[in-house]
């Protein structure tokens, strides 16, 4: 499994705030008012979201400085911060995230705010969908896909984001005056919220995955699918503790040893969906399955290629033939629907990955079918070279790099 770079870290923690925002403030609804208890939940969920502010500001400052090119502390003084902003779905959408963050503090602080809080945070987690894969989507399906990944955003709140919220009802109700009745009531509220959260997400779930898997052979053949299955493999470690609760525990409510279990399989389980979220976060760095099955036109066999895939576009580039030598290199731009991707100058630029070469780097002549082309490129060695495709559109440059491999040209080949 590939290493999570930071903006999968964030990407993780951000969601894991959101969720969190949204299931206590939804569980305050469940239980009713509890005030020992109110003014925890609303603590928990304000410092809930804290956290959401802030990843969201650095997985917008990581964005951000990748559409830039610049390290992330130089994209956050740079004048086009503002067009990421407005030109970027994903700057757009993180400005209505952030009002929202400040609307649910706001109704947090009220006494009668919980509704509005609850609807705060079920627009600021729904919202999420429309900055990832599903937000890219375009036709029927992009709307299926957009619609099925909010219910699996609230379904995953209401549920792994209301256990924290749950575990901590458990260890408060020991000390409350009937704690077995409030603990076996909530449990049995909660115990079928979840249910209904349970199916909610594997409906979603298989929504997503058949959207985003080429073919079911991708979840072990793909870096994606094998990331999925390994959320698949957590997911049943819940739903089986999940079972274990309803089936074993709630039944021996309000039995002080069952309440004193009931709160620590729930920490477990919380701690499990923790790791899903990590490979959320992930999964969302990664080009979808579907993506790699689809090279926009037909490959030479003896072509060197590569998909680039990032938030803001996606780039196939052809080198032709691939091997050193004389080559022709085709780069095509697509944004994440595979709609094609209007840009003002594309440059391609080789650097070798050893010594005794040097880089190159060619404008590119765009045809009228809107592909890039560069004719005669002279690549002296064979090796490993780090391909950029540099795009500059209204000003702003974004780069996408990846490696490519030119090849040594045999007999044959001359
Ligand atoms: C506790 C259970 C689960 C939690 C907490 C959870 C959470 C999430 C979250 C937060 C996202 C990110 C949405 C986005 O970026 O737009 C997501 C996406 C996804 N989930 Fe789940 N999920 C769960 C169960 C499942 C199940 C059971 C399946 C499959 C049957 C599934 C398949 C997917 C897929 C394919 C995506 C799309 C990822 C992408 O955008 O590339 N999830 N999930």
């Amino acid at each position: 499994m590939p290493m999570p770079e930071p903006l999968a870290i964030v990407r993780a923690v951000h969601f894991a705030a959101c969720l969190a925002a949204l299931g206590t403030a939804a569980f305050m609804l469940l239980v009713g008012r509890l005030d020992g208890l109110d003014r925890q939940f609303r603590r928990f969920a304000a410092a809930a979201l804290a956290v959401a502010l802030l990843s969201g500001v650095l997985w917008f400052a990581l964005v951000a400085a990748r559409i830039l090119a610049l390290p992330v502390s130089e994209a956050l003084g740079d004048g086009g911060l503002i067009s990421v902003v407005t030109d970027t779905r994903f700057g757009r959408i993180a400005i209505i995230r952030l009002a929202l963050v400040v609307l649910a503090a706001a109704a947090l602080a009220l006494p009668r705010g919980r509704w509005p809080a609850v609807g705060a945070t079920t627009a600021l987690t729904g919202a999420i969908a429309w900055t990832g894969h599903a937000g890219a989507g375009t036709g029927l399906l992009g709307a299926v896909h957009l619609i099925s990944d909010v219910a699996h955003l609230i379904a995953a709140s209401l549920w792994l984001g209301g256990l924290p919220a749950f575990a901590s009802l458990l260890v408060w109700s020991r000390g409350a005056p009937a704690p077995g009745d409030l603990a076996a009531r909530v449990t049995r509220r909660f115990s079928l919220l979840a249910i209904g959260c349970v199916l909610a997400l594997l409906t979603s779930g298989i929504i997503n995955s058949a959207v985003l898997l080429g073919w079911p052979t991708d979840l072990l053949a793909s870096a994606y699918g094998r990331v999925l299955v390994l959320k698949l493999a957590l997911f049943a470690a819940m739903l089986g503790l999940a079972a274990f609760n309803r089936y074993r525990l709630t039944s021996r409510l309000p039995g002080r040893g069952a309440l004193d279990a009931l709160a620590g399989t729930t920490l477990v389980e919380t701690v499990l969906g923790l790791g899903i979220l990590v490979l959320v976060g992930i999964l969302g760095t990664l080009a979808p399955a579907s993506h790699l099955h689809k090279p926009t036109a037909a490959i030479n066999p003896d072509a060197a290629f590569v998909h680039i895939h990032t938030e803001v576009v996606m780039a196939d580039l052809t080198i032709d033939p691939g091997y050193a030598g004389t080559s022709a290199a085709i780069i095509r731009l697509w944004h994440e629907d595979y709609a094609p991707f209007a840009a003002d100058r594309v440059q391609l630029a080789l650097d070798p990955t050893f010594s005794g070469a040097a880089g190159i780097r060619h404008d590119a002549r765009q045809l009228p079918d809107g592909t890039w082309v560069i004719e005669n490129l002279r690549i002296q060695s064979p090796g490993v070279w780090t391909a950029r495709v540099i795009i500059e559109r209204k000003g702003t440059a974004t780069v996408l790099d990846a490696p490519i491999v030119i090849t040594q040209c045999s007999n044959e080949c001359r």
